[in-house]
């Protein structure tokens, strides 16, 4: 069993996100104590953001130069990584009423046209990744998740509803400024009902 475990707060110290993210996987590794924990954390791992390279490696069917096998081969290790685990646990503050940039940039290295996702013959996109069990803790500072300000929720669903991943359970810890020990509370109580 292979947890995919992906941090994408700026914060080290003070992030409510992580520290929820370390409370699920502690949660997991009691319920699956031989269960591998593969660390992704993605505000520091200086992941690019597409650039020719990368879209010409991704489209092109011929041999790829020096650049281009650069480019492919980052995307092909977080594809292969993405692709290997079992469950995964993503952490996802709120920064400006979207994901972090690192964790775009990181969706966007994951989503490859015959990879994780394809074209069916009328044209609709097809997710290539198996379903599986996926936790999601949202973190915001007063934004109210499901608020016509929230561009997270409803991003990260399509996003991996787009790749094939529909097992996704939410742990929300928004509006954090004002109600982190009741939002903590049900978290906590959610995230021991998902795993009973
Ligand atoms: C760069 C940045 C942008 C932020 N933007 C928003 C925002 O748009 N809406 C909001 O409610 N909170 C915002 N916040 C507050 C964070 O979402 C909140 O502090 C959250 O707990 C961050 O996750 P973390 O504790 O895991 O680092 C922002 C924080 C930072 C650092």
């Amino acid at each position: 069993m292979k947890v995919l475990k992906i941090n994408s707060s700026a914060a080290k110290k003070t992030s409510i996100s992580r520290s929820e993210v370390d409370a699920v996987i502690s949660k997991l590794l009691t319920r699956y104590p031989n269960a591998e924990i593969i660390e992704r954390d993605v505000a520091y791992s200086n992941l690019p953001f597409p650039d020719d390279k990368l879209v010409e490696a991704i489209f092109q069917s011929g041999e790829l130069n020096e650049e281009q096998q650069k480019a492919a081969k980052l995307s092909d290790i977080l594809v292969d990584e993405f692709m290997g685990s079992d469950i995964l646990v993503i952490g996802a503050p709120m920064y400006n009423f979207g994901i972090p940039a690192s964790l775009k940039a990181y969706f966007d290295l994951i989503a490859r046209a015959g990879r994780t996702f394809q074209y069916n013959e009328h044209g609709y996109p097809v997710g290539l990744v198996e379903d599986k069990k996926t936790i999601v803790i949202i973190t915001t500072g007063g934004v109210p998740l499901g608020s016509p300000m929230d561009f997270s929720k409803n991003y990260i669903a399509t996003f991996l509803g787009f790749l094939g991943i529909r097992d996704i359970e939410y742990l929300e810890l928004d509006e954090n400024r004002f109600k982190y020990e009741e939002k903590r509370k049900a978290a906590s109580e959610k995230l021991d009902s998902i795993l009973n």
